[in-house]
């Protein structure tokens, strides 16, 4: 008779940025609950993210968050096998606000805690949909701060194949989103507006598509749209014709280096993971040129794609079970990594 499997309960804390994030994940039963404060409105209006004005936040929400998160998930904070936070990168503060908890309570219940990478958890939020994809895949990580394509060969085995030179994917949506005097945050309002244009009325660059490497840089189209906007004063439908195409741009760079990756690696399954993966032009156009060339697109949920607890209560779960941590927690010293590059996330998160 073959034995049912352990269950292991993770609680997950996400503080990296603008969002206080909580889950409960279940290695048997999944995702058990799941809660998000968002600050945008905290933040709305300064144009964007205030770091202090962010850790402040994390503080006043976390502990009401994980109190209601056990009580959504059923779970008595004793049956949690593990603590799981994002220790970087991203905010020092904000990250702080996490970590301390996530260190005290797991020092309390004498259970480990989890040192989760923020991208980590967002290239495995796919995962989390059934069917699952498969090892290995090529992960398209286009977040507020990264821009990066990943060869991903199982947990903790990441190799870097290409990032953007200069701002991300996500930044580049702000920034252009700010100059076309769209609030904040730009992508979602950029997307919207330019659901409303036509791309190729103007004619922005593809930057890199053709440099033959896996790079990227987007500092350049923010400029372009900059050098359209101060050439003359733009009526509504310009604004979302040229929000139109500076989408159209973004997304042929981000689709053509992602199967560029797949065709040089011999990869046939592709994730796309971060907060402009919710992006829906960018997903269409994905999927379509993807099955011309027979290459598979998994995306986690749209509500996963950005910041979110479950991505990092899946993260830990995944550790937990690969027994990838520090098996004695000690007392709780710790750091957080405000700049923290993936590759080296295998090593760094079993210290
Ligand atoms: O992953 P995420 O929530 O936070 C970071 O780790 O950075 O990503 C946030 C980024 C922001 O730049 C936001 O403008 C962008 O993702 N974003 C979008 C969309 N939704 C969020 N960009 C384009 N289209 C969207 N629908
Ligand atoms: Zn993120």
């Amino acid at each position: 008779m073959s034995k049912a499997p352990v269950d292991s309960t993770v609680l997950g804390i996400e503080t990296s940025c603008d969002e206080t994030g909580v889950a409960v994940y279940s290695s048997v039963r999944g995702l058990l609950a799941h809660t998000l404060h968002s600050q945008v409105e905290l933040h709305a209006h300064y144009g964007g993210v205030v770091p202090e004005l962010a850790s402040r936040d994390h503080v006043r929400r976390l502990l009401p968050l994980v109190h209601l998160t056990l009580e959504r998930a059923g779970m008595q904070r004793t049956n949690i096998a593990a603590i799981a936070y994002t220790a970087g990168p991203g905010l020092a503060g904000a990250l702080l606000v996490g970590a301390s908890l996530a260190q005290a309570a797991a020092y309390a219940l004498k259970v480990p805690a989890l040192a989760v990478h923020h991208l980590e958890a967002h290239l495995l939020s796919p995962l989390m949909s059934s069917p699952a994809p498969r090892f290995p895949f090529i992960a398209l990580l286009v977040s507020g701060g990264h821009s990066q394509l990943m060869r991903v060969g199982g947990i903790g085995d990441y190799a870097l194949l290409g990032e953007t030179l200069d701002d991300a994917a996500g930044e580049a949506f702000d920034k252009t989103a700010k100059l076309l005097g769209l609030g904040y945050p730009g992508g979602p309002a950029l997307a919207q507006l330019a659901a409303t244009g036509r791309p190729g009325r103007y004619r922005l660059p593809r930057p890199m598509l053709a440099s033959g490497d896996l790079d990227m840089s987007f500092s350049g189209l923010k400029t372009a749209v900059l050098t359209e906007f101060r050439a003359r004063a733009l009526a509504p439908q310009d604004k979302a014709d040229l929000a139109a195409e500076f989408q159209e741009a973004v997304a042929e760079v981000l689709v053509g280096k992602s199967l560029a990756a797949a065709h040089s690696t011999g990869i046939r399954q592709l994730v796309v993971a971060g907060g402009v993966g919710a992006n829906q032009r960018l997903r269409a156009l994905l999927n379509e040129k993807a099955a011309l060339r027979n290459v598979a697109v998994a995306y986690p949920p749209l509500e996963f794609c950005t910041d979110n607890g479950a991505m990092v209560a899946f993260a830990g779960a995944l550790r937990l079970a690969a027994g990838s941590f520090a098996r004695d927690p000690g007392p709780p010293v710790f750091t957080v990594k405000p700049r923290w590059d993936l590759e080296s996330a295998a090593a760094v998160a079993s210290e």
